[in-house]
């Protein structure tokens, strides 16, 4: 029987997109069994100094954990082209093929680098919408802007340059630009970025990998950080607008191509208007559920902690923007989950 989801549409902040009827409420926490399957089998690699195993471990997991799920799932953000990618690959289907029919944007390790180093803001993600819901995004880089919520609608933007959007940030929140926070990820393509930012003054949280979090982190004033700026990943622009499409914030991005083999990716995925800049929307549109597994600690999650007899803990948190509702999920199990 279709039941609306009437105790959570309850406290749905204004604006927010209607229930889906597809997206079943069961299906928030079994998100949640997903990406802490994923997460678990790569924590078995943090610090290993090997990022192809790590990976692979959280990408068979997170599969084989799909695939126990009543759904029709179509992975439209994935591990790659099918040619490239031997499980989770772009327009793959998960799930026993019972079930509601949704598109998945994965990413089961996200930072590989990191999880090999043992570094901050490793997770294990993932968001589902309605089929249609989530931008097909090629695997190339996006030029990335966001900040949190609580601001008048369109006050930064990709059109303007970096300065003047930290400057129009500073206005609205009543401060100098010099007092800005921003989080940018640390690579020789941001010099110059960089530069200007150093030039207004601004403090810059410089990070080597894991732009979700790094956007994310803009919605929580406990990380102090203002303002997202810079390239990163485009899959990850995706994951990232879909959380903020729960709990509030502005994104904007912008597709960057730099041969001709990118924008062939693009166009084969049915892009045609290469230049767009992206709200949030045009990225992650409708109802949206979005869960991540930290796999190691950070600004958003605390990592997997293996502890004695084998008790693994993990930190998990599931949102759906129709609700606004934001749920953090403590595992505490005895040994790794089967099928791993
Ligand atoms: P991986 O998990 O694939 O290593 O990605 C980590 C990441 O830092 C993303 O968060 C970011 O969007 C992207 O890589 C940036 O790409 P690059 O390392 O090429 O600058």
């Amino acid at each position: 029987m279709d039941r609306p989801d009437t105790d959570d549409s309850l406290s749905a902040p204004p604006g927010a997109p209607p229930v889906s009827p597809v997206l079943d409420r069961v299906l928030v926490l079994e998100m949640v069994r997903v990406t802490e399957y994923a997460a678990i089998a790569a924590s078995r690699w943090v610090g290993r100094g090997d990022e192809k195993s790590a990976d692979q471990a959280a990408v068979s997991a997170m599969r084989n954990a799909l695939n126990r799920l009543d759904i029709r799932g179509k992975v439209v953000i994935g591990e790659g082209e099918r040619d490239e990618a031997p499980m989770l690959y772009i327009g793959e289907q998960v799930g026993t093929g019972q079930g509601p029919a949704i598109d998945i944007a994965l990413d089961p390790l996200e930072g590989t680098t990191i999880t090999a180093k043992a570094g901050p803001n490793a997770m294990a993600v993932l968001a589902v919408a309605e089929q249609g819901g989530l931008l097909q995004a090629p695997d190339v880089y996006m030029e990335k802007l966001a900040i949190g919520p609580g601001y008048p609608p369109g006050l930064v933007s990709l059109e303007k340059s970096p300065s003047e959007n930290v400057c129009a940030l500073a206005d609205a929140k009543g401060v100098k630009p010099a007092d800005i926070i921003a989080c940018v990820l640390d690579r020789p393509r941001h010099e110059g970025l960089i530069r200007e930012l150093r030039a207004l003054g601004c403090g810059i949280h410089l990070i080597g990998d894991g732009d979700v979090a790094g956007v994310i982190a803009v919605t929580d004033p406990d990380t102090t950080i203002d303002i997202y700026l810079g390239q990163g990943g485009a899959p990850e622009g995706v994951l990232a607008a879909a959380a903020l499409r729960c709990v509030g914030g502005q994104f904007q991005g912008r597709l960057v191509f730099r041969n001709e083999e990118e924008t062939a990716r693009a166009r084969r995925l049915g892009i045609t208007e290469l230049d767009r800049i992206y709200d949030l929307e045009d990225l992650a549109r409708g109802d949206v559920i979005f869960a991540a597994t930290g796999v190691t600690n950070g600004s958003l999650l605390e990592g997997v902690k293996r502890l004695a007899n084998g008790r693994i803990t993990t930190e998990s948190v599931v949102m759906r923007a129709s609700s606004g509702t934001i749920r953090w999920v403590f595992g505490d199990r005895r040994g790794d989950p089967p099928l791993l």
